[in-house]
């Protein structure tokens, strides 16, 4: 059986300054593509350019229509043409009712996830759907797979990924070109784990509500994406693979996915 080879394969990673983003650009390199970072961090990018083994680097806000076609058209200078885009550019939201929310601030969380995912596919699709080849890999949340309290933008931006998916995937199939998505669970990325040294939130609530009892790393997150944008995926397209621990299949009663009590005594 072969392995998952990335060689000869061009591709453009968003978020490629942290995180899943930056994890996942490391695999693909790591896997013999030439890869592309681009992030709205342009000090960043040039640290993650050392890091992940990228072979250039482009700078621009996701939500921004011009930058995300100049974003694109850098990749594809640099690469000389694009086979691959993974979308992980992303923001969280505030925690906040929405009868408390404001509304620009609602909009900004739907216009860098969901308008950003949106251009970037858009705009990739430009180049991958006349050459009749390329694959996508979008970011969604287990945040778009079930309801949040106080997350209602950025739930409802992962939600409209996951659609946005699904629509790509029927539009562009017979054109060759696979769209689908990630839903991961909460991820030790360096955001999280600075969130986590700080006590701002309690980790066990997590670990007992996660059937795997742990949250992610970005490395599982990079390789399920790297799966879904390999030849292994060749059959597999529109679908928002959960990469959660099982958080989404858990439906008990409780919070503990491990109790095998019977419930309501
Ligand atoms: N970490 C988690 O627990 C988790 C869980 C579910 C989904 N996600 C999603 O995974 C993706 C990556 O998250 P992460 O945890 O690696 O976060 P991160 O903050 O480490 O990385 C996100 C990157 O996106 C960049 N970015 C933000 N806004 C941008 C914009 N407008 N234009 C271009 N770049 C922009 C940031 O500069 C950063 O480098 C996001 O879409 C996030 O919503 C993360």
């Amino acid at each position: 059986m072969q392995q998952i080879r990335f060689d000869g394969k061009r591709a453009l990673v968003t978020g490629g300054a942290s995180g899943i983003g930056e994890t996942t650009a490391k695999l693909l390199a790591d896997l013999g593509a030439r890869v592309v970072l681009a992030d709205i961090n342009a000090d960043g990018l040039k640290a993650a350019m050392q890091r992940t083994g990228a072979v250039g680097v482009t700078s621009g806000d996701v939500a921004n229509e011009q930058d995300a076609e100049h974003m694109v058209d850098d990749a594809a200078r640099i690469l000389g043409g694009l086979d691959l885009l993974f979308n992980s550019a992303g923001i969280g939201d505030d925690l906040v009712p929405v009868h408390q929310q404001p509304v620009d601030r609602w909009q900004r969380v739907l216009d860098v996830n969901l308008k950003g995912t949106y251009l970037m596919c858009r705009n990739a699709g430009r180049i991958m759907v006349p050459q009749k080849r390329g694959a996508i890999v979008n970011v969604a949340s287990i945040v778009g797979l079930g309801a949040f309290p106080g997350r209602s933008a950025y739930g409802t931006a992962k939600a409209g990924i996951m659609h946005l998916t699904a629509t790509l995937g029927c539009e562009w199939g017979a054109d060759g070109v696979r769209v689908n998505a990630i839903a991961p669970a909460y991820t030790k990325t360096p955001m999280v784990r600075d969130l986590l040294d700080r006590k701002i939130f309690d980790p066990t609530k997590i670990e007992r509500r996660t059937p795997l009892g742990r949250m992610g790393l970005p490395e599982e997150m990079a390789k399920a994406t790297a799966f879904l944008l390999s030849d292994w995926a060749s059959y597999i397209t529109g679908v928002t693979l959960p990469v959660d621990g099982g958080w989404s299949a858990f439906g008990g009663a409780g919070d503990v996915a491990r109790n095998f009590e019977p419930q309501g005594k």
